[in-house]
């Protein structure tokens, strides 16, 4: 495989600029935003509550009239399969003294919204829902919060995002504490428009009453969609290749980390760091891989990475053990179970384990008729493994791919002709 090419806008950074537009006072411009599935939901989200929001391709304007500039919707809001947009939809909706009612996918109704709906009554907003407010259809009435200091069970941006959101127009000052650090883009665009967020190691603080301005935001290409090009030019013979513009935020470069400890060959070219979120070029040559122990808190920094490190590792010299990364069976699908089952179907020696998974490589893969199981993530990763397959692998539902990365297939097909 050989080029250079840029991966789409990062994911959870479009979401945020959307949102973000949509509570700030005046126009916000965003370039490179990713037009997957999931962020569309946000933007159709925000439109139900009010917001004007121009799009043209990866260029979208949100003409935002401050948080009490949301209305009411008239319609239950659909946030399909994405997880972040439910969460930081809950704490922003939080604030708000009217009724929404809020649903999902079938993916969706089966992920924890407890982590969030729980902290978020504590705070005052009356919520309720499927199993007292844990699960989808989810029905949120806010306004009046007051400010909570919360320990988060769980290393979780969405969740850290969801608190502060809701601390944006509680009484007084809300703190979230995390286990480790997870991803900190909520930190970083709430500077960039205007407010103050209070970074104390794992406890990050917000207090109330403040207002979002207004601003452009300049979206970088998503690490966790270069990540595929990045062990397909690591696994694949001969290959050279070359991402231009991906976000390289320290808390999502566990991926860099890890191939780099498995002897990968990357190099990271032009970093521009001054920028709000960082970003850089990189480059992947084919590598001799050596296993690997992924364990304790690099875990949020590379946690949508698992899949494709877990194909990484079926073609490493010896045994790759990831744990503590129980998280995986709340995503998109159960990751550990349709990481291991797909797979194997493909011949490699990977088994579950209670909070992660063992791998043994090098081995040679082959085609298999293999399944996404409607997770995008799974059904890109399982693309990259027909690469190395022999014979011909053949993919159920790979419609998925476009919840984050729209042109996913032709960017592949182009690297190797
Ligand atoms: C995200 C946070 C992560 C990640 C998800 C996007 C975000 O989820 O897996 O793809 O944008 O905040 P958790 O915060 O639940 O770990």
């Amino acid at each position: 495989m050989n080029g250079t090419m840029k991966v789409p806008g990062d994911k959870s950074i479009s979401h945020r600029s959307v949102m973000f537009g949509a509570l700030a006072h005046g126009k916000t411009t965003v370039t490179g935003l990713l037009t997957g599935d999931d962020c569309l939901s946000t933007i159709e989200c925000f439109q139900k509550l009010g917001v004007e929001i121009k799009r043209d391709g990866e260029y979208v304007e949100i003409y935002g009239k401050g948080l009490e500039g949301l209305k009411e919707p008239t319609e239950v809001l659909n946030v399909g399969n994405s997880g972040t947009t439910i969460r930081l939809l809950l704490g922003i909706l939080a604030n708000l003294p009217f009724h929404t009612t809020v649903i999902g996918d079938e993916s969706i109704a089966k992920r924890p919204m407890g982590r969030v709906t729980l902290p978020l009554k504590e705070m005052g907003a009356k919520i309720d829902g499927r199993e007292d407010g844990k699960f989808t259809p989810i029905s949120i009435r806010g306004g009046n919060l007051r400010g909570i200091n919360y320990q988060s069970p769980v290393a979780s941006a969405q969740v850290k995002s969801a608190i502060l959101l809701a601390g944006l127009n509680a009484s007084g000052i809300t703190s979230v504490t995390e286990p480790e650090d997870s991803r900190d883009h909520t930190e970083r665009m709430l500077q960039a428009f205007g407010c103050n967020v209070k970074v104390d190691g794992l406890t990050k603080s917000i207090e109330g009453g403040q207002k979002l301005q207004a601003t452009a935001i300049d979206v970088p290409g998503d690490i966790s969609s270069a990540a595929f090009f990045l062990v397909a030019g690591a696994i694949v013979n001969n290959s050279s290749i070359k991402i231009k513009n991906v976000g390289i935020n320290p808390t999502r470069t566990g991926i860099l980390d890890i191939l780099e400890k498995m002897d990968a060959n990357i190099t990271i070219e032009n970093a521009n760091h001054e920028a709000s979120e960082p970003y850089a070029d990189i480059a992947v040559e084919t590598s001799n891989l050596q296993a690997v122990e992924i364990s304790g808190d690099i875990i949020p920094r590379l946690i949508d990475e698992i899949p494709i490190l877990a194909l990484a590792a079926t073609q490493a010299e010896g045994t790759t053990i990831i744990k503590d990364a129980a998280e995986l069976k709340v995503k998109e699908t159960n990751r550990i179970d349709t990481v291991v089952a797909e797979l194997k179907k493909m011949g490699a020696n990977i088994e579950a384990t209670e909070d992660g998974m063992k791998i043994t490589g090098p081995t040679k893969l082959h085609g298999a008729r293999v399944s996404s199981h409607g997770d995008h993530r799974i059904g890109m990763m399982l693309a990259v493994a027909s690469c190395i397959a022999s014979g011909v692998t053949e993919i159920e539902n790979t419609s998925a791919i476009t919840i984050s990365y729209p042109g996913f297939f032709e960017q592949l097909q182009a690297l190797q002709s």
